[in-house]
């Protein structure tokens, strides 16, 4: 229950899915949280759900793909609790596609500016603190699509790609100040991205067979599991690992 007692911690793109895991585990775990969306109701939901299991959380609406939103938001977490330990850089979207010259441009940007400009910009605004403090912990969320290519997830495969690279970037010159940068990358999992991509399909049913079927392992990950690994990489339990990007993927990347 005290893997992270008095840590400060946000968790961005935390009003749903695998976010809302880790900013749920991480409160329980003794984590001082901000509960970070571009929807600030399914935020503040979130954060409400923490104070009423009796742990600490706020939640800020903000976009991360905006400099001054991912400022406020680790802003708002040193205004609260004095200082910012961990960052969960979690927001993310996807763009299903036929063929890369079917995606509009602004679904490219939007992807990018999410997916990994969003990663920089909430990182840019935390590391002066953590520097300050003496050091701190940066998770991203990657992708097993960060490895393997999906011939209708191009923009998102370039996305996580990149994200994967910034963080090692990231982590091997960060070490020195005591900031640890790792990423999670998980595999299939079971959330409202997920769920959308299968209600947007044109045989629902058969989508979500094949997502079920699509690791050794035979089912999606729940995000709880998901969250259990970012807990690992924010812990001091991984303070050897840096610059990793940690696959729980059911094994499907082993399999290919
Ligand atoms: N679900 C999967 O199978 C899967 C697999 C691999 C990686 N991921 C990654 O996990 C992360 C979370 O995905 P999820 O499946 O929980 O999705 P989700 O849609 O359930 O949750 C994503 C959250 O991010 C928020 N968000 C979107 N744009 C934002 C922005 N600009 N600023 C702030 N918040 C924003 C959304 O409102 C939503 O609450 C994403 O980075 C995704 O790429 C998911």
């Amino acid at each position: 229950m005290d893997r992270l007692r008095d840590k400060v911690v946000l968790v961005t793109g935390a009003g749903s899915g695998i976010g809302q895991a880790c900013a749920e585990l991480f409160a329980e775990e003794g984590g001082k949280v901000v509960v970070e969306d571009i929807n600030g109701n399914a935020a503040e939901r979130v954060a409400e759900g923490i104070r009423a299991f009796g742990c600490k959380a706020i939640a800020v609406q903000g976009d991360v793909s905006v400099a001054a939103d991912a400022q406020r938001m680790v802003d708002a977490a040193v205004n609260e609790w004095g200082r910012i330990d961990i960052v969960v850089s979690n927001a993310g979207v996807q763009r299903v596609v036929e063929s890369i010259e079917l995606l509009p441009e602004e679904d490219w940007d939007h992807v990018i500016d999410v997916n990994l400009k969003g990663g920089y910009l909430v990182s840019k605004a935390a590391i002066p603190y953590m520097k300050r403090d003496g050091g701190g912990v940066i998770v991203f969320t990657g992708s097993e699509m960060g490895f393997i290519a999906d011939p209708q997830l191009p923009v998102y495969n370039a996305s996580k790609g990149g994200l994967h690279m910034l963080m090692k970037s990231m982590a091997i010159n960060l070490i020195k100040h005591n900031i640890r940068v790792n990423a999670f990358c998980p595999g299939e999992t079971d959330t409202p991205l997920l769920q959308s991509e299968i209600d947007n399909s044109p045989d629902p049913a058969k989508t979500k067979a094949e997502y079920d079927a699509w690791a050794p392992i035979g089912r999606m990950a729940s995000p709880r599991e998901q969250a259990y690994v970012a807990l690992f990489l924010a812990s001091d339990e991984s303070s050897f690992v840096v610059g990793s990007t940690y696959l729980a993927d059911g094994g499907f990347t082993s399999s290919i």
